[in-house]
Parts: structure tokens; sequence; C-alpha cells
């Protein structure tokens, strides 16, 4: 088992290993006061990985209630967030039980935010069975719902009490989930670990492989949430790609899923780089062949102009300004002000193909 500290107050584990979701219950029972879990799921992971989380639970001495959702991104919403309350509520959860989080980040999202809310706060453990919510999203304490107007635009920060990922859970993944995933995973890669892009660079990657993937994920992440837990600052990095990214989303009516959209947006950020001279060096060659032998589309359908409108209605932007993450080298990025004005020139540096 690999143990990544996470030094935020209070700190917290990031546990990975092979058959570590047999084992939930004991790795938990230290981090929690109470005896109740409830354990929170969708309707496909609960039917995958539902009974096992739950037996290891109750084999610990947890009491455990469940409570499933329908899975995917329509359902992170305030509806169901006030269900998964009310389900808190009704199982009398009291201030020293625990929630667990087994899922994607919809999953880890959704019930961390109604940890954070139920009773002013109550612990919650995260237990990611995406590459995605493995990578990213289960570490660092963004919780939240979709609103009608935008992603992620109700939420707080609370971190969970600890993180299990047992990479076995991925084997189950559909190819484009996992892709979606291996987007981020690059896109962490190309912010600070040269190492790890090599590593995604394989052509064939191994079950080893990718558990070393996603430590080195999470030991970027970790050290960028211990420098700046509040995302004013360093922290924003981990954002590469999501500008140009979030309006790619938006003008697909989200057909286009999240780490495709990056995907994209990352080459759209590199060659614009590149050309406006913010860039020592072009990245693009390599970033866009490292995403294509992921199975990631790389080329974006949409113009400059309209891809800026979009982008802008991010919560990324700041008054008049907008912070962009420019990838210097890779393994090395910095962040870059832009006027807003001056975003659909820049995008259409990094669309134009020359
Ligand atoms: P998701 O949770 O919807 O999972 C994707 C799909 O995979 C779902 O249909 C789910 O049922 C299925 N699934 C999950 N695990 C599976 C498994 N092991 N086998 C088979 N199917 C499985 O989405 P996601 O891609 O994990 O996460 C996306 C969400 O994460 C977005 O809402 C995004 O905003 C959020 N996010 C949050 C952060 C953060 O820091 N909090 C960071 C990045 C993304
Ligand atoms: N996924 C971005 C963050 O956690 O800050």
């Amino acid at each position: 088992m690999n143990r990544i500290p996470v030094k935020v107050s209070p700190p917290y584990d990031v546990l990975v290993g092979e058959g570590l979701l047999d084992r939930l219950g004991k790795l938990t029972a230290p981090v929690a006061s109470g005896r109740q879990a409830a354990l929170i799921s969708d309707d496909t992971v609960a039917g995958l990985y539902g009974r096992t989380a739950r037996q290891a639970l109750e084999a610990a001495g947890f009491q455990v209630c469940e409570h499933v959702f329908p899975h995917g991104e329509s359902s992170k919403n305030l509806a169901q967030w006030g269900q998964m309350l009310e389900f808190l509520a009704e199982n009398r959860l009291t201030r020293t039980d625990l929630v667990v989080a087994l899922g994607g980040g919809v999953t880890g999202d959704m019930a961390g935010f109604a940890a954070a809310c139920y009773l002013r706060g109550i612990a919650f453990i995260q237990v990611p069975t995406t590459l995605l919510a493995a990578i990213d999203s289960s570490v660092g304490g963004k919780t939240a719902v979709d609103l009608g107007a935008g992603k992620n635009l109700a939420g707080a920060f609370h971190q969970p009490r600890l993180v299990v990922c047992d990479p076995r859970t991925l084997d189950t993944l559909p190819p484009s989930i996992l892709a979606d995933g291996m987007a981020e995973a690059v896109k962490t890669g190309i912010i600070g670990d040269p190492e790890l892009f090599a590593l995604l660079n394989r052509k064939a990657l191994s079950r080893d492989d990718l558990t070393e993937a996603i430590l080195r994920c999470v030991r970027v992440k970790a050290g960028l949430v211990e420098r700046d837990e509040r995302d004013t600052g360093d922290r924003q990095l981990l954002n590469l790609g999501h500008t140009p990214g979030h309006g790619i989303e938006l003008l697909s009516g989200y057909a286009i899923p999240h780490g495709q959209a990056v995907a994209m947006g990352m080459i759209i950020m590199a060659r614009a780089a590149w050309r406006a001279g913010l860039s020592p060096e072009d990245t693009t060659p390599a970033i866009r062949d490292a995403l294509e032998l992921r199975g990631l589309e790389t080329a974006c359908p949409y113009g400059a102009r309209e891809l800026a409108q979009a982008a802008l209605s991010d919560k990324k932007r700041q008054g008049g300004s907008i912070a962009l993450v420019i990838p210097e080298a890779i393994g090395r990025c910095v962040l870059h002000t832009l006027q807003v004005e001056e975003l659909e020139d820049f995008f259409a540096l990094g669309l134009d193909a020359l």
C-alpha cells in the first residue's frame, strides 16, 4: 500500500493499492469517531462495488446506510444534493458519523458538499473509482454541485479525512471514461512532472504503470493544495487547458466530456503560448502525441469568437482579467493574466493550424 500525506489542517492520507476496497472498513476506522457510515454512490458504481464496500465497512463494525442516485453529470444538481441531505437526516447521522463517497468525481463532489453542509459539516472520506477522481477530484477538498447557470457554481472547501484508491476498480471503466482521466493525468505531467509525462507516452500501460501514474499525479496535486488550499495562487496551475476546455464543454452542450475538452484546450493553450511569445519552446507536438496515444481527440471543432464568449462565462474570470496557465516546457507551467478583450485573439493563435 502506498501512502501520500496531504498536509493541510487537519492533514489526511491518500492510500493507493490493489485490493484496498476489501480493507475499506479497517482503513476507515481510525479516522472515524462515530459508528455510522452513509455510503453514497451512483447506480453504476453501487452495482459494481457497493456490496464490497458495504461488507468491508460492516466487518469493521460500522452500521451502514446506503444512498444511490442516477449516474452522470446531469445528477450533479441541487435536487439530488437535497435528497442526499434528507437521507442523512432520515438516518439520523450525528456530528461524529461519516459520509463515504464511493465513485467518480460527480459522487465525490456532491457527497462531499452534502457532508460539508449537513449539521454544518461532518467528516467524509473519498473512495474514487474513476481515473479522474483518483488523480484529481478526490484530493484537495473542492466539493460542489452544478447550477442552471453553470458547473460547480455552488460548493464548499471541505477536505476529506481519508482517500482510499483501489486501482483494481478502474478495470471496469469504459475506454472513453478512462481516456477522460488520462487527459488530466497528461495535464499533471505538463504542470509538474516530466517523468509522469514520459510514463504516459508508453504505448501500453500495465496496471503497475497506472498505479505509478496515480501516485505521481496525487503527489503533484497534494503539493499544490498544500501551498494554496483556497485556490488563490499556484493551485490554479491545475486549470491548464480548462479555460478553452470549459468553453468547448459548454458549446457542445456537454456532449464533449470534461477531460476530452481539456485535451483540446491544452493544445490551444500550448500553440497560442508559443505563437504569442509567452513560451520559450513549442510544447504542442509533444502534448498532441501524448494525448492522441491515450485515445483523445486534439482538434477543437469551434472558432475563436464563440469559444472566447463561452469561456468567459466560467468562474475563473476575475473582473476584467482572466488567469491563464501557460506551458513553458513539459513539467513547467506559469500563470499569466490576460485582459478579457484579448482572449479571442489569443485563442485564434491557438486554433489556427498554419
Ligand atoms: P462521474 O463520477 O460521472 O463518472 C463517470 C462515469 O463513470 C459515471 O457514469 C459512473 O457511473 C461511471 N463509473 C465510475 N466508476 C466506474 C467504474 N469503476 N467502472 C465503471 N463505471 C464507473 O465523472 P468523473 O469523470 O469521475 O468526474 C467528473 C466530475 O468531477 C465533474 O463533475 C467535475 O466537475 C468533477 N471534478 C471535480 C474536481 C475537484 O477538484 N473536486 C476536479 C476535477 C473534476
Ligand atoms: N481540479 C482543480 C482543483 O482541484 O483545484
